[in-house]
């Protein structure tokens, strides 16, 4: 495994529990997934580094969580040597790394999505803004460590993100060129998809909380909690999103001889008008996964290899058939600036209880106590995600939050309203 987040630490969770698994090794890791697999010093984007560890281990699958190694071309690169990788090749990972990119793919393909034009003269952008007038989104080209995207109401705002982006170059080289697209309104979720090339299945919907606070305000975040299914994906809208935007644009890629294969992450908006797509990652969510594989009765590992090697065709997942939720415990100050090296206490007691999981998403492994127990300090702005299930939303909320209550680090801050919108639903 690839990767040091919640993310990581879920599907190592889970791989782990696999019969098919002999041995898990987790580049670099965090506190948490040393419980579960052997951490490996190793930087997430050396792909070099991990080539080399791959090939002197045997590794026979390597999966790979963030989108960077990814754009980088980490499968191209373990492919041409022989060793399994789990996620797209380069180019098509650029249906993260450029937004350009994605919405060309999109629009060949027939898939919906908010009107654009794409600009790199802040000139005839300022000019198209004039014309549309100032509700818009306008999102720098490429990676952006998700700051790229500036969704503008007010008169004037538009013009300064295009600015800065294109003329301040805030972004760098991922500032060359902006899209300037419709803003859309409805509700969000997000929608995961494994893939071998030409066949796919989705996981079961999710939803995400990006903002920092209590009711969708404050900043933007990583996402401060999740929680599946969302209800807002009914079962003729998740049947919908397969038919007329996965399957298009698997297809559609497959016939240009490009085989998607790995897991593809559409986050969409459902508007009155139908679902549409807003973008495409090329990995799993987070937090979204932690709240999705703890449902998944299906064996993961079988899952990743059956990817890998072309054979998901007729292939179903088991669900558990409850609910979920995972609630983002922060560092005070996340997203800004925080601090780290704070201990945390209460990990055990909430790991304990009945459909509760502690997923670590920045943590480290302070020292062992003398029964062998782990200590954990705080290395990172999400520090933890937990997640617990119950026989309905409610139910996994209560249990969720009783779990939080029993944890606590230094300037420990988290939204008390996760899962609110299936809760209204
Ligand atoms: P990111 O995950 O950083 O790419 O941020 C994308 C977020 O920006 C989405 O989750 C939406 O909340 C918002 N967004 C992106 N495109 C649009 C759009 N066309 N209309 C409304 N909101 C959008
Ligand atoms: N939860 C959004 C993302 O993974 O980008």
């Amino acid at each position: 495994m690839v990767g040091n987040g919640g993310r990581e630490h879920a599907i190592c969770w889970k791989i782990a529990q696999s019969p098919k698994c002999e041995k898990l090794y987790c580049a670099p890791g965090n506190g948490g997934i040393s419980e579960v697999a052997e951490l490996v010093d190793i930087k997430a984007d050396d792909i070099e580094g991990l080539l080399k560890f791959a090939r002197e281990k045997k590794i026979d699958l390597t999966v790979v969580g963030p989108e960077s190694p990814l754009v980088k071309g980490i499968v191209d690169r373990f492919e041409d040597e022989g060793l399994k990788a789990f996620g797209p090749r380069k180019e098509l990972a650029n249906l993260e790394g450029s937004k350009v990119f994605a919405k060309e793919v999109m629009k060949r393909c027939g898939v919906p999505t908010a009107d654009f034009r794409v600009f790199d003269n802040s000139a005839d952008a300022i000019k198209y803004i004039e014309e549309k007038g100032p509700e818009l989104v306008v999102k720098a080209d490429g990676l952006c460590a998700g700051k790229g995207v500036i969704v503008c109401r007010v008169k004037g705002e538009a013009e300064e993100a295009v600015k800065k982006i294109l003329d301040e170059k805030i972004f760098g080289d991922a500032g060359k060129r902006v899209i300037i697209e419709e803003l859309l309104s409805g509700e969000e979720a997000s929608i995961i998809v494994i893939c071998d090339g030409k066949n796919f299945v989705l996981l079961e919907s999710s939803q995400d909380h990006k903002r920092a606070y209590d009711g969708d305000k404050g900043p933007n975040t990583g996402g401060m909690g999740a929680y599946s299914p969302a209800p807002v994906i009914t079962d003729a809208l998740f049947k919908k999103i397969s038919d007329e935007i996965i399957s298009p644009i698997i297809k559609t890629l497959g016939s240009d001889g490009k085989f998607y294969k790995g897991a593809l992450y559409a986050g969409i908006m459902v508007t009155a008008s139908g679902p549409k797509v807003l973008e495409f990652n090329v990995r799993f969510g987070d937090p979204e996964t932690q709240a999705v594989l703890p449902r998944l009765k299906t064996d993961l590992v079988e899952l990743l290899v059956r990817a890998t090697s072309d054979a998901l065709e007729g292939y179903s997942l088991m669900w558990d058939r409850r609910h979920s939720v995972s609630v983002v415990l922060a560092a005070g100050g996340y997203p800004g600036d925080y601090e780290k090296g704070m201990e945390i206490s209460g990990l055990e007691e909430a790991g304990k209880m009945k459909d509760v999981t502690v997923f670590h998403a920045g943590t480290k492994l302070g020292r062992r106590s003398k029964d062998g127990r782990g200590l954990f300090i705080t290395s990172g702005g999400r520090v933890l995600n937990v997640t617990a299930l119950g026989d309905d939303i409610k139910q996994a909320i209560e249990r969720c939050y009783t779990a939080v209550q029993k944890i606590n680090f230094d300037t420990m801050h988290y939204r008390r309203d996760i899962g609110y919108r299936a809760v209204k639903r």
